[in-house]
């Protein structure tokens, strides 16, 4: 990567760096950007989309985990706490296995270690040709309601479907043929030796709760919190209990 990833940041202290989710962008951190602020070097960064918006080839989660090495590069940062949503949170996983040195601890939202298996890889190759053929907003139409709770107000649903209809068609489908391509991690979590916190939430349906429980056992010293009455955005549909969280999480390290 020549250039690094956009990024927004704000803040001092132990550097937090916060990777989004599919298909979104750095503005799902807007709540933890400005208020974990207080408390850390808050980075937001946004993934990078494909070189080619005619033949999207796969993104995989080791190379936007190198990505995120590169910018850490970029700001002078030789270990940061990363934390991923999530997509986010299977890059997350890459880069604690690709770059243990560089950690300084792992927040792992809403995800999972487990690979796709035959039809959840069908199904990503059909949402890229969707988005391709039909664009994102289709595509956003389709996954919003699944980002929170049926109980979220209007207007967080609204925003979410927004952020992801503007995402480019070419970056969507690389995303998901990279999400496609990833490997089943739960066998190496062991060896992940930072501190680590696992969020869930009582709503995702998304992502289970019990994908998360999951990983907490296999990871021994692993926190793990569930947030109640959120979804799979939890960082939205529930900002307090999130950073709250992290914020607990960050003091201990
Ligand atoms: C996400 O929010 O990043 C997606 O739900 C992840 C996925 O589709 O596996």
């Amino acid at each position: 990567m020549e250039t690094p990833l956009p990024y927004s940041a704000a803040g001092q202290g132990i550097p937090l760096l916060l990777i989004h989710g599919f298909p979104h962008d750095r503005s799902a951190w807007a709540p933890q950007l400005e208020r974990l602020s207080e408390h850390a070097h808050v980075i937001a960064v946004d993934l990078r989309g494909p070189a080619s918006r005619s033949t999207p080839a796969a993104i995989t989660m080791e190379m936007h985990a190198r990505d995120v090495a590169a910018l850490m590069d970029h700001l002078g940062l030789e270990r940061a706490v990363i934390c991923g949503l999530s997509m986010g949170g299977y890059i997350a996983l890459a880069f604690a296995l690709a770059h243990p040195e560089r950690l300084r601890g792992l927040v792992l939202c809403n995800t999972r270690a487990g690979a796709d298996d035959a039809q959840a890889r069908e199904g990503r190759e059909e949402v890229a040709q969707r988005a391709l053929k039909e664009g994102t907003a289709v595509i956003a139409r389709g996954m919003a309601p699944k980002m929170v709770t049926p109980a979220a107000p209007v207007e967080l649903r609204r925003s979410i479907e927004a952020m992801m209809a503007r995402q480019q068609p070419a970056t969507v489908a690389a995303w998901a043929r990279g999400m496609a391509l990833r490997a089943d991690q739960r066998g190496r979590l062991g060896s992940i030796e930072v501190p680590t916190l696992i969020i869930t939430s009582d709503g995702d349906e998304a992502v289970p709760p019990a994908d998360s429980t999951e990983m907490h056992r296999a990871m021994p010293g692993s926190e793990l919190v569930v947030i109640p009455g959120a979804g799979h955005m939890s960082n939205l549909e529930a900002p307090e209990a999130f950073d709250r969280a992290v914020k607990t999480f960050l003091r201990g390290l």
